[in-house]
C-alpha cells in the first residue's frame, strides 16, 4: 500500500499587484524586491476572497483534475496561519460548502510556511493508519490581511493564494520497489520554538485579542531556512540511498529566489529543477508548495514516477520535508 498524489489544483485571486503599484510611500522599488528575492508581483485578496473561498476553488481544481467527487472525499486538512475566523476551522467550511459528507474529519492545522508539508505529514500518518482512504489536503492563506503596510521590510513579500492536493491510498503499490514505484517514501517535520522571535505576529486572539502584525528578522530567517531545508533535504536523500541528483524535481517553499539557489548550492543540486513561482506569486506562506506544484503540473514536464522533494521553513520555527515519488 502507498499514499499517492491523485491530483493537485490551485487558486488565487482576481487582483495581482506588480511591484511598481505598491504604495509610494512605502520607498521601495522594483529593482529592489526584484533584486533581493524574485518578486514581481503578488495577489491580494479583495475583501470578498477569504483564505475559505481560495480554500474551496483550489479543492475544486484538485478535485476535476482528479475526476472524482466531493462525495468521495473522506477527510479535509487545511493548512493555514490565517483562518477566516478564530474558529471554526477552515477545514468545515471547504466541507460544507464543498459536499463533502457530514462527519468526515475536518481541522485546519498551523505550522505556518512548513504548514503544508505538516499537513502532507499528517494526512500520510491518518492514510496509513486507514482512518481515511482518500483526503483533501489544502494549503491557504490570506497572509496580505497580517501585514503592516507601512513596513516595507515585510509588506512586501508577501501574497495570498492557495493550493490542494488529492492524496489516497493506492492498494498494491511501493513508493520504492516493484514494477512502478508510487508515493510518499517519507518525510520530516521540525521545530525549534527557541527561534519563535525572528518570525512572528505580535498579536493573537489570546494575547491581544486581535491577529497582529507578522514582524520577521530577514536576515536571520534567510541563514536558517538555507541551513534547515538544505539539512531534513539531505536528510532524507541520505536516508533511503539517493543522492541530490537523483532527483528530478524540489518544489520548495517559495519565500525568495536566493534562497532557492542557496539551497541547491548547498545540497549540490542543479538549481534549474527547484520550481520557482516566487516571481508570479510572492510568498503565500502554506499555499506556496501545492501552487508552486500546480505550475509544475501544468507544465507537462512531471512524468509518473518522477523523484520529488518538498521542503519548506517558516515561523516558529518549524519546518519540514517530503520525499516521494510522483
Ligand atoms: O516564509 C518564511 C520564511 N521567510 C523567509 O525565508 C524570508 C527570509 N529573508 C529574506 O528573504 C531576506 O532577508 C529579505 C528579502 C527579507 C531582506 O533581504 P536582505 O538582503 O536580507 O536585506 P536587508 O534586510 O539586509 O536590507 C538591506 C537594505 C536595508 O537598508 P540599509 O540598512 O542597508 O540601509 C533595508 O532597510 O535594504 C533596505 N530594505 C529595503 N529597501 C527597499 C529593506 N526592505 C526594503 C524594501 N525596499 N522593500
Amino acid at each position: 500500500m502507498s499514499v499517492v498524489i491523485r491530483a493537485v489544483g490551485s487558486a488565487l485571486p482576481a487582483r495581482a499587484v506588480p511591484n511598481d503599484d505598491l504604495p509610494a510611500s512605502l520607498e521601495t522599488s522594483d529593482e529592489w524586491i526584484k533584486s533581493r528575492t524574485g518578486i514581481a508581483q503578488r495577489y491580494i485578496a479583495a475583501n470578498d476572497e477569504t483564505t475559505s473561498t481560495l480554500a474551496i476553488n483550489a479543492a475544486r481544481s484538485a478535485l476535476d483534475n482528479a475526476g472524482l467527487n466531493p462525495e468521495d472525499i473522506d477527510g479535509v486538512i487545511v493548512a493555514t496561519t490565517t483562518p477566516d475566523l478564530t474558529f471554526p476551522a477552515v477545514a468545515t467550511m471547504v466541507q460544507h460548502e464543498l459536499g463533502v459528507p457530514r462527519g468526515t474529519l475536518a481541522f485546519d492545522l498551523q505550522a505556518v510556511c512548513a504548514g503544508f508539508i505538516y499537513a502532507l505529514g499528517v494526512a500520510d500518518g491518518l492514510l496509513q493508519a486507514r482512518r481515511m482512504r482518500r483526503a483533501l489536503v489544502i494549503g491557504a492563506e490570506t497572509m496580505t490581511r497580517l501585514l503592516n503596510w507601512e513596513d516595507r521590510t515585510t509588506c512586501v513579500l508577501f501574497g495570498d493564494g492557495a493550493g490542494a492536493v488529492v492524496l489516497e491510498i493506492e492498494e498494491g503499490l511501493d513508493a520504492l520497489s516493484g514494477p512502478a514505484p508510487r508515493g510518499i517514501i517519507d518525510l520530516q517535520m521540525n521545530a525549534d520554538g527557541s527561534l519563535i522571535d525572528i518570525l512572528h505576529t505580535k498579536g493573537g486572539p489570546s494575547r491581544t485579542q486581535d491577529v497582529g502584525h507578522l514582524h520577521m528578522a530577514g536576515k536571520e530567517v534567510f541563514r536558517h531556512a538555507v541551513e534547515k531545508m538544505s539539512s531534513a533535504v539531505l536528510t532524507l536523500l541520505d536516508a533511503h540511498g539517493f543522492t541530490p541528483e537523483d532527483v528530478k524535481w524540489y518544489v520548495p517553499h517559495q519565500a525568495n529566489q536566493r534562497i532557492l539557489a542557496a539551497v541547491a548550492a548547498r545540497i549540490g543540486a542543479p538549481p534549474e529543477r527547484f520550481i520557482s513561482t516566487v516571481a508570479a506569486h510572492a510568498n503565500t506562506s502554506a499555499a506556496s508548495i501545492p501552487l508552486a506544484l500546480h505550475e509544475l503540473e501544468r507544465s507537462g514536464g512531471l512524468r509518473r514516477g518522477d523523484l520529488m522533494v518538498m521542503a519548506g521553513l517558516g515561523g516558529g520555527l518549524a519546518w519540514g520535508a517530503t520525499l516521494l515519488r510522483w
